[in-house]
């Protein structure tokens, strides 16, 4: 064993890993895109009335359950749709069936399944499908991250904060939302410009692959932010919280190195 002593996997291990996280979004998402007509006619609302679930992500996280349940039996999961498990050997898988719920509900592009692995060091490997665009995002830990077969790399280029596209998005409570709507009065004016897609895995695969310059976004849950974490810093992204640790809820950013201070400053 070549690894080092605080890692639970070896270079390689954590390779096959994202592998198996790789072939599990891949099928999740070419079920969800099967099943989404009769997906949409089970459709219920969990923390507030615009958070929308459906069959879809069900039946999803339902197939990546079991896939662990037979692959990594003693391993912990933390799953969108409730499929949480304690584990013995130290990995937590983080499971989001759809990120961008609401995307797939319309029929909008830009929702995608995201699962990653922990131990105690962090993500250690990860896969963001979007089965719409097909396009594959993963990484490993140390082991880089790429798009279908190309590696990824954060945009460098952005000289200056008003230079710079800003991605966010926005909590299903409407109390954190009003906040959230008067930190973009203060922000928009600062930077180029701002966007919205609606699915955070996709938004830190975007902010890896320099189509955004930044993204940051207050109160995601872990596995939103799980895989495409990974794959940002693998990128070359600056990921950190910039709440103290523990303090409810977190805010994500997410950013080119060059960009992360002054963007910080502005939205803390
Ligand atoms: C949501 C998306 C959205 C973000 C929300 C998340 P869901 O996840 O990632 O972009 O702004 O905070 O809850 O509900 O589509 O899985
Ligand atoms: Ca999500």
């Amino acid at each position: 064993m070549s690894h080092q002593p605080d890692s639970l996997a070896s270079p390689a291990e954590w390779e096959n890993l994202r592998a198996l996280a790789v072939a599990m979004a891949t099928e999740a998402g070419q079920m969800a895109i099967a099943d989404r007509t009769d997906a949409l006619s089970l459709v219920d609302t969990k923390s507030s009335i615009a958070d929308i679930v459906t069959a879809a992500d069900k039946a999803a996280e339902e197939h990546i359950r079991s896939r662990l349940a037979s692959a990594r039996p003693d391993d912990a999961i933390v799953g969108e749709e409730g499929s949480n498990r304690d584990g013995t050997s130290g990995f937590t898988w983080f499971l989001d069936p759809i990120d961008g719920t609401t995307n797939f509900f319309y029929d909008l592009p830009g929702w995608v399944v995201s699962i990653a692995v922990s131990d105690a060091n962090g993500f250690g490997a990860s896969a963001v499908f979007d089965p719409v665009a097909d396009e594959m995002y993963s990484a490993h830990r140390n082991g880089g991250a790429t798009l279908n077969d190309s590696s990824l790399s954060v945009r460098t280029s952005t000289p200056s904060l008003a230079q710079s596209l800003v991605a966010t998005g926005f909590s299903y409570d409407s109390d954190r939302r009003r906040s959230q709507a008067q930190l973009l009065v203060e922000l928009l004016p600062q930077v180029r410009d701002i966007r919205r897609l609606g699915s955070a895995a996709k938004d830190l695969c975007l902010l890896a692959k320099g189509a955004y310059d930044a993204y940051y976004e207050l109160g995601l849950n872990s596995w939103d932010l799980a895989a495409g974490w990974l794959i940002a810093v693998e990128a070359g992204a600056r990921v950190e919280f910039l709440t103290a640790e523990g303090v409810q809820p977190a805010l994500l950013l997410g950013a080119a190195p060059n960009l992360f201070d002054e963007l910080a400053e502005i939205i803390t």
